[in-house]
């Protein structure tokens, strides 16, 4: 990975997506000036420029672009340059129908809109080859590029002949032989089997359910078949600029990419983040969702990450769409720095007037530079001044939270025992039940290696490689400490299923003899356990080898059994939970094994809703409430945002920060 672009300027990233073909080239120096106020430093440009860069097939109109990037030159702006390559020109939809996506039932997803392509069209590569080579020839050497940004949020899905062509090469390579595929996928359930390569198709709409592997397979090929197009057209840069690096922003939390595999081609791991859309902008869920996307990115990134796009204030897709309330900005920006970014940007930076996103917020509102929207950016813009000292700087961990894209996919799907199982939903609980408490966690890939953490944490990973049970299993006997919750371990790779309920390896690792049937929880219902605490979702009846059981299930036909077991194995311990325990249990079991695993809370005691985290030299104090509040302090320091010194206590407004330095 290498170092974000500005991280030996010894200065955070500020600015946002820059899109001033909307604009007449009157209104740009005014951009330049107003972004150059507000400490803008970086502009993201051209990501829906296609069809203004490429009128027609094979034409090139650069010269506006030029002019933007000389303008951003001499304001002192630097320039992140996307590719345009996630929104094709209506020419090429109308004369190659071929790029058009289509959706399971066949069905043409129209242009009109944006991120119309099929990731395995040729002609769409072709073209979007070609415009990457032109841009990189023409701006890879210019003084304002600092950083490639390569399409947009990467995340379509197609169901179209060409894609069924370019699913069978992928097959042929995973698989070799029909036999093999044949066997991975169970085909002989439903008389489902292949008899040539050819018959192979997409998961398309049908009848009935679809075959759960081959929908697995198809969500890691069209990960691999857009990773391919990002990494052809990052080649091409990389060919032309090799000092620049390139990125491509995520969506936070999202499902389309296999984002561990994705990140691992990035020079600079970038996201999106907004909060859940199950969440609005008041709701408490948004500060811990943003926590966790920020936290899986610095994951992704192995260190600093880049926030490409945040909005300002309303986004335009929820049903009612809020305004930001005073200081919310500030604080989910301030959060990022806090969890590893070295940058801090928007979607966008000049409100649009026309199209789609013409409600959607922007540092610089309709309402122009006078309003309470840009002064607010013009002030954080002045505060990401004063948090040089943690550019580049890591922010420690000794939990890891268990994520894979994998187990995701293979869980999501249809006929499962309950509809009730989101992964997200669970991930999240876990995750907020530690942030709630302040212990910092990383996320990892279960194959990962897990040295230096002492605590490792699977919410419910359903699908778990026999490489994944071996590094669990060496990491426990190495004097690990393992929580791992309900219906882990059940599938395999291909989503076939390990008898005796979970693995043998996990059981062995768990002091379980077996798992003998999965109980589901219906919807709002809950179960209690003999330590008051409640259960959601699922719960299982266990058999317990060699481990000891914390706690039984206290109601309901699984009265008397075993709900939360420990092992101790090798020279660590293992703990299972085989329920989504309610959040106050769920903080008290990850304190408790937190604790006895050598791992504090960085702020322990600090009051609810305050969140404590350490960057480099500083501990950031982000307030989440909507009223003040005082916060007692571990040692004297001073908030480098203010320049106040701070003995014992520190009262952070609604909605404020403090980044003391000791
Ligand atoms: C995404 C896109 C942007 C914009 C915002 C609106 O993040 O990348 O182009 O559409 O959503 O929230």
């Amino acid at each position: 990975m290498a170092a974000l672009p500005d991280a030996t300027r010894g200065r955070l990233l500020y600015g946002g997506d820059y899109n001033p073909e909307q604009w007449p080239e009157s209104v740009w120096p005014e951009d330049i000036r107003l972004m150059r106020e507000a400490g803008v430093n970086l502009a993201t440009v051209g990501v829906f420029s296609w069809a203004r860069l490429e009128p027609r097939p094979g034409a090139r109109e650069f010269g506006w672009l030029d002019r933007v990037l000389d303008l951003l030159h001499e304001g002192g702006i630097d320039v992140c340059l996307a590719t345009p390559t996630a929104s094709p020109p209506p020419w090429m939809g109308a004369r190659h129908p071929e790029t058009l996506p289509r959706d399971e039932h066949g069905r043409t997803v129209w242009y009109g809109s944006r991120n119309h392509f099929c990731a395995s069209s040729r002609v769409y590569r072709d073209y979007a080859r070609r415009i990457t080579e032109d841009l990189a020839r023409r701006y890879g050497s210019h003084p304002a590029l600092r950083l490639w940004h390569v399409n947009n949020e990467y995340g379509t899905h197609c169901w179209c002949d060409g894609s069924a062509a370019h699913f069978r090469e992928w097959l042929q390579e995973r698989y070799d032989t029909l036999g093999a595929l044949n066997e991975a996928w169970g085909t002989a359930f439903w008389s489902q089997r292949y008899d040539s390569w050819e018959e192979i198709i997409p998961p398309r709409r049908a009848q009935y359910l679809n075959n759960p592997a081959q929908q697995l397979d198809f969500h890691r090929f069209t990960s691999d078949a857009l990773l391919g197009c990002f990494t052809a057209e990052r080649d091409v840069l990389a060919a032309h600029s090799p000092d620049i690096p390139v990125t491509t922003n995520f969506m936070p939390l999202f499902s389309g990419q296999d984002g561990w595999a994705w990140a691992s081609e990035e020079d600079v791991v970038s996201v999106d983040v907004y909060p859940d859309p199950r969440a609005g902008w008041e709701d408490a869920a948004g500060a811990p969702h943003g926590a966790l996307v920020q936290d899986l990115t610095r994951s992704q990134a192995r260190g600093p990450w880049l926030l490409m796009e945040q909005a300002a204030g309303p986004v335009n897709w929820r049903g009612v769409n809020h305004p930001k309330p005073d200081g919310l900005m500030r604080l989910w920006s301030l959060q990022a720095v806090a969890r590893g970014a070295d940058g801090i940007c928007f979607f966008q930076w000049r409100q649009s007037r026309q199209g789609s996103e013409k409600f959607h917020s922007a540092m610089l509102p309709h309402a122009g530079e006078h309003s309470r929207l840009f002064r607010q950016v013009r002030a954080l813009g002045s505060e990401l001044t004063r948090l040089t000292d943690v550019v580049g700087d890591q922010v420690p961990a000794g939990i890891a939270l268990l994520h894979d894209w994998e187990s995701w996919w293979a869980d999501g799907q249809d006929g499962r025992p309950s509809a009730g199982l989101d992964y997200p939903a669970t991930l999240t609980a876990w995750y907020q039940a530690l942030w709630e408490q302040n212990l910092t966690c990383d996320f990892a890939h279960p194959e990962a290696t897990l040295d230096g953490y002492r605590l490792v944490v699977i919410p419910h990973l359903y699908l778990l490689t026999d490489a994944a049970l071996d590094n669990l299993t060496a990491y426990v006997r190495a004097g690990g400490t393992l929580i791992c919750g309900f219906f882990t371990g059940v599938a395999d790779a291909d989503d076939r299923i390990r008898e005796g309920g979970v693995d043998s390896r996990l059981r062995l690792l768990l002091g379980l003899t077996t798992v003998h049937e999965w109980w589901p929880l219906d919807e709002d219902a809950s179960v209690r356990l003999d330590n008051g605490a409640r259960g959601t979702v699922w719960s299982e009846d266990l058999e317990t080898d060699t481990a000891t059981t914390l706690a039984v299930y206290a109601e309901g036909e699984l009265a008397g059994r075993p709900a939360l077991t420990r092992h101790t194995f090798g020279t660590g311990v293992a703990l299972y939970v085989s329920t989504l325990l309610e959040r106050p249990a769920l903080r008290t079991l990850l304190a408790d094994a937190a604790a006895a695993a050598g791992v504090l809370p960085v702020l322990p005691g600090a009051p609810a809703g305050v969140e404590a985290v350490r960057r480099g030299p500083l501990l950031f104090l982000l307030n989440h409430n909507r009223e003040p509040v005082t916060v007692p302090l571990p040692q004297p320091g001073t908030d480098v945002l203010t320049g106040t010194r701070h003995e014992e206590e520190v009262t952070l407004d609604r909605y404020g920060v403090a980044a003391l330095r000791s």
